[in-house]
């Protein structure tokens, strides 16, 4: 208890001291203290396929896993007057380890504070986050940095020592990798790479095509070294420093023995560091991505940085000097972010989930350019892709993204212009086919066929569209994309306002089904609302008053049909009272400031969650289902922020924020889910980039700017645009008339069911549905200060039961990790790498094309059609091909 208390305070000392360095405006959190119990700690997170983590309660025992739980070594150790102690990783036993004393989180970075002998220590990894430079932000490095401070004034002798193994590089230890180091001017670096590496392919969701450098700057008292335990760890903890034999290039199978790439710096007699120790970790794909061209070309992508034309030893060098200044460029953003944040709320939930976000969703991601026709990289020619990481490997998958962009639009909207880009393009060309938007670009990154497979979710999609393309185009404010894709942008919003205002047989996002989903449909109004200004931009003047009417006339239908009869909610779908839903997609009325809702409606859904929020859920302390009509009481956390950002009420806000990072911070098999069960510890969405959400209250502070739509002699995309402008035409035109024709005769035929439903309403009860909540809910868990307020203060535990099973589960692949490195020469391959979890997807809609449903339009049945037809075959052979070119099979359990 004692020793707690000690913890206690040296913890707020220690966030005293950060803050007045840091900076002396109003933080009230510049950082997160983490309770490190009950979390998982983000490590190093920069591509879809760099995505490590660590148990927060001991970093100094234990090893950094890859988000799906495969092993990923990464080990610290540290010699003070001759005495070893292990800092990260996990080779030795627990007397020999440093102390931790607490762990720190802000967007960029994990901070690790440790404590042996004489000395403090930090680590630090830092996940950059670079939207000013795409060089830097395509360039996928985590830096390490160690810092070491004397607690008794006196000098101590100070070796440090890291390594990784080649665990990095596969998820099948079995294979053979070849290695090397590299001392250039500035930095010795060691090279690894599979033997045969198998190019855009992954098992595991690991890839199978990754180089990886591990590389210290150069430094007088820099040793590395490429070995196995007795000549990497054991040598530098006998010694203090390895043999330096850097240029011996070897073979050999990841695990049989584990081979160890070591880095050991001597820092002499020291009080303390002067400046950090680094190192730089790469984990590189290059061409990273393979993505199908409008005209059918299958090109190969590479990430931006190659457009400098620089060696990888130049470009090492630049990224291990460049240590200091991307520290402050990362101090920066962090500024901004958590000074945003703290200004929404001084709720430390918030700070924390800000800071455990934000580089899920950048770090989710391939920023790449192509080969120009002319031979040289085309910097004008930028895509980004987002892998669906946690959940599927769809590429660019469209509700994810939805979920993503407040981190996006926040940070720096021009990337989200990059990640829509690749979507718009491959949809615009006849071939594609169907009249709603696709729900991503294919089921397999980090290959982008497309995807023109028709489904239920055009709604859904199409909404999702035209949302963040309006949102792209209002905070870049960038017109090129609505001006390149404006035909295609109307067909969209035609279907939506054909299918939006009564949605039926349609499926959202969370693979409801049910007919006239509330949050659905103003998804799909708010969507054509996005049409009109889409169309006022670019000066469309009768295109804008037409879809502003329809917007305008449905949302007011919606605001009648969405209300239960005593109009006190939101109902999931129309006339069902007993039912509720987060009518989370209000989020993107107040994104657009469309207007469409009006503010009685917010302020009576707000009413109404805060009802909810005492009720029966909270016993969980984990926050509301998404929906009543849910049976299995599904929580998802970026539903929730989305309903939290556009509620009325602070209070009310707060006590949707606070659950998530409950959840967030409890869960120690599994890394900041998406998707919960209330009920038991069934998680989706591991590390999944939709956590961007969390930015969902600080997008709605961005100010909008004037579109500005590039001059039409610009438009490199002005023929193609042309053309599918008659083909858009011919379709949408008479679908256009019908529906402003026969838009009375709906209004009249809606309003009569509205009246029958009125009559009907008791009829209407869904078994599962959580109609009763009203009346039995406690009213403690509603007050000014957070009940469950994890991080104020600094270390206070967070009150619910840890899932012990799970946390004896990653204690013994602790164990059975410690065992297998330290039995170096154990030729069992090791069979502890199937991890925790596999990408299973069970939302079906996620998981398997949906069907083509009864919404074909028969305007389609035309040539067309035909040709579609033949491109879903050719995409369906390149898929199968691309499946097969996939050598291992997932290892799924
Ligand atoms: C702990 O460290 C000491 C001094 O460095 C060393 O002699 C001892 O063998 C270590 N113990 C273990 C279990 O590694
Ligand atoms: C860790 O803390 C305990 C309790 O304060 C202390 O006895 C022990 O020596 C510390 N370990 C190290 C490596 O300093
Ligand atoms: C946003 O990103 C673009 C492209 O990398 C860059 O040119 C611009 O400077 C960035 N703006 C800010 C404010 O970071
Ligand atoms: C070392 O860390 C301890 C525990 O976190 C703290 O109380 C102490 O002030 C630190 N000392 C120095 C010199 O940083
Ligand atoms: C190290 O290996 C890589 C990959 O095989 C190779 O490109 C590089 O030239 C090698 N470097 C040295 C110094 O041998
Ligand atoms: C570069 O990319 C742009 C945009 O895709 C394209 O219009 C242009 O033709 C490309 N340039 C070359 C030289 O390939
Ligand atoms: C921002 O959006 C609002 C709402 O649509 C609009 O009234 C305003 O003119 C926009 N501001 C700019 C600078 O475009
Ligand atoms: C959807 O709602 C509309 C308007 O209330 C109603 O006319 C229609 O019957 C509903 N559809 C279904 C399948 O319940
Ligand atoms: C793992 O790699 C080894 C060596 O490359 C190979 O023989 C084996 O088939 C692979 N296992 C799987 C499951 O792919």
């Amino acid at each position: 208890m004692s020793m707690l208390g000690d913890r206690l305070s040296v913890l707020s000392w220690i966030s005293l001291i950060f803050l007045l360095h840091l900076s002396f405006t109003p933080l009230v959190v510049s950082q997160i203290q983490l309770n490190p119990d009950n979390f998982f700690i983000p490590v190093a997170i920069r591509s879809p396929y760099f995505n490590s983590w660590i148990g927060g309660n001991a970093p100094m025992s234990q090893w950094p896993f890859f988000w799906s739980g495969q092993v990923m070594a990464w080990l610290g150790l540290v010699r003070v007057d001759g005495q070893y102690f292990e800092w990260f990783g996990s080779w030795i036993p627990t007397s020999n380890t440093t102390n931790s004393t607490g762990a720190q989180l802000t967007p960029t970075r994990s901070t690790f504070f440790l404590q042996a002998g004489p000395m403090n220590f930090t680590a630090t990894f830092l996940s950059p986050i670079e939207p000013e430079d795409p060089v830097k932000q395509s360039l996928p490095f985590s830096y390490l940095s160690f810092e070491a401070v004397s607690t008794d004034g006196a000098g101590h002798n100070v070796q440090v020592y890291t390594d990784i193994s080649a665990e990095w590089m596969s998820s099948n230890l079995s294979n053979i990798v070849n290695w090397n180091t590299t001392q250039t001017a500035g930095s010795t670096f060691h090279t690894i790479v599979q033997q045969t590496p198998h190019q855009f392919s992954e098992a595991n969701d690991i890839a199978d095509d990754v180089i990886v450098y591990y590389a210290a700057p150069s430094s007088p008292g820099l040793t590395s070294h490429i070995g196995f335990t007795n000549d990497c760890r054991e040598q530098f903890a006998s010694q203090g420093f390895l043999s330096n034999s850097p240029t011996t290039p070897g073979s050999g199978v990841i695990d049989n023995p584990f081979v160890l790439f070591a880095h050991s710096l001597d820092l002499g007699t020291i009080t303390q560091t002067v400046s950090p120790v680094v190192f730089a970790l790469g984990i590189i794909r290059n061409p990273s991505i393979q993505y199908t061209t409008p005209d059918n070309q299958v090109q190969n992508r590479s990430p931006y940085f190659v457009s400098e034309g620089k060696s990888i030893d130049e470009i090492i060098d630049s990224t291990v000097n460049d240590f200091s200044s991307a520290a402050q460029r990362a101090d920066a953003l962090d500024k901004k972010i958590l000074n945003a944040a703290s200004a929404i709320t001084s709720n430390p939930a918030y700070a924390g989930l800000v800071s455990i976000a934000t580089r899920l969703s950048w770090g989710a991601t391939d920023l790449t350019i192509s080969l120009g026709t002319d031979g040289q990289w085309n910097t004008s020619d930028v895509k980004m892709f987002m892998k669906d990481v946690g959940n599927s490997r769809r590429v660019n998958a469209v509700e994810t993204l939805y979920a993503a962009f407040p981190a996006f639009l926040y940070v720096n909207a021009t990337y989200a212009g990059y990640l829509l880009a690749p979507l718009l393009e491959s949809q615009d060309i006849p071939s594609y086919g169907q009249p709603y938007a696709g729900r991503d670009l294919g089921g397999t990154y980090p290959i982008a066929l497309g995807n023109n497979e028709a489904h239920q979710q055009g709604v859904e999609h199409s909404g999702n569209m035209l949302i963040m393309t309006l949102a792209h185009a209002r905070i870049s404010g960038d017109g090129t994309l609505i001006n390149r894709h404006y035909n295609m942008l109307k067909g969209w919003a035609d279907y939506l306002v054909n299918n939006s205002l009564t949605p039926t047989n349609q499926v959202n996002a969370d693979s409801e089904r049910q007919a006239n989903l509330t949050n659905l449909a103003i998804k799909g109004i708010v969507g054509i609302k996005a049409m009109a200004v889409i169309s006022q931009a670019l000066d469309k003047t009768n295109d804008s008053a037409h879809y502003d009417s329809i917007a305008t006339t449905y949302a007011n239908q919606w605001q009648t049909l969405a209300l239960s009869s005593d109009l006190t909610h939101i109902v999931a779908d129309y006339g069902d009272d007993g039912s509720w839903t987060l009518a989370y997609n209000l989020f993107a009325d107040r994104l657009l400031q469309t207007k469409l809702v009006s503010d009685d409606i917010y302020q009576l859904a707000t009413q109404y969650y805060k009802s909810l929020t005492v009720s029966s859920f909270a016993n969980t302390s984990f926050g509301l289902p998404f929906d009543s009509t849910i049976t299995t009481s599904l929580a998802n956390s970026a539903w929730t922020m989305f309903t939290a950002a556009v509620t009325t009420d602070s209070i009310v806000r707060d006590s949707l924020i606070t659950p998530i990072w409950a959840h967030a911070s409890k869960n120690p098999s599994n890394p900041f889910p998406l998707q919960y069960r209330l009920d038991n510890d069934i998680v989706t969405g591991k590390s999944s980039p939709a956590q961007g959400a969390m930015l969902a209250p600080l997008a709605l502070t961005i100010a909008n700017t004037t579109i500005i739509i590039p001059p039409p002699s610009n438009q490199n995309a002005g023929s193609s645009s042309d053309g599918s402008s008659s083909h858009h035409n011919s379709i949408v035109g008479p679908v256009v008339g019908g529906v402003v024709g026969g838009l009375a005769l709906i209004l009249l035929l809606i309003l009569g069911a509205f009246f029958w439903r009125r009559r009907s309403r008791y009829r209407f009860h869904k078994p599962g549905s959580f109609h009763n909540y009203e009346t039995s809910m406690p009213t403690a868990f509603l007050s000014d200060t957070p009940t469950t307020s994890p991080t104020s203060g600094t270390i206070q535990p967070i009150n619910v039961a840890l899932p012990s099973k799970a946390r004896e589960e990653m204690t013994q692949n602790s164990q059975t990790t410690l065992i297998r490195s330290q039995n170096s020469n154990s030729s069992a391959p090791s069979s502890s790498y199937s991890g925790t979890s596999s990408g299973a997807d069970p939302n079906p809609a996620n998981a398997s094309p949906e069907s083509p449903g009864p919404i074909q339009e028969s305007l389609q049945t035309d040539v067309r059609g035909l040709r579609a037809e033949m491109e879903n075959l050719r995409r369906a052979m390149l898929e199968i091909h691309a499946e097969r070119l996939e050598a291992p099979p997932e290892y799924e359990g």
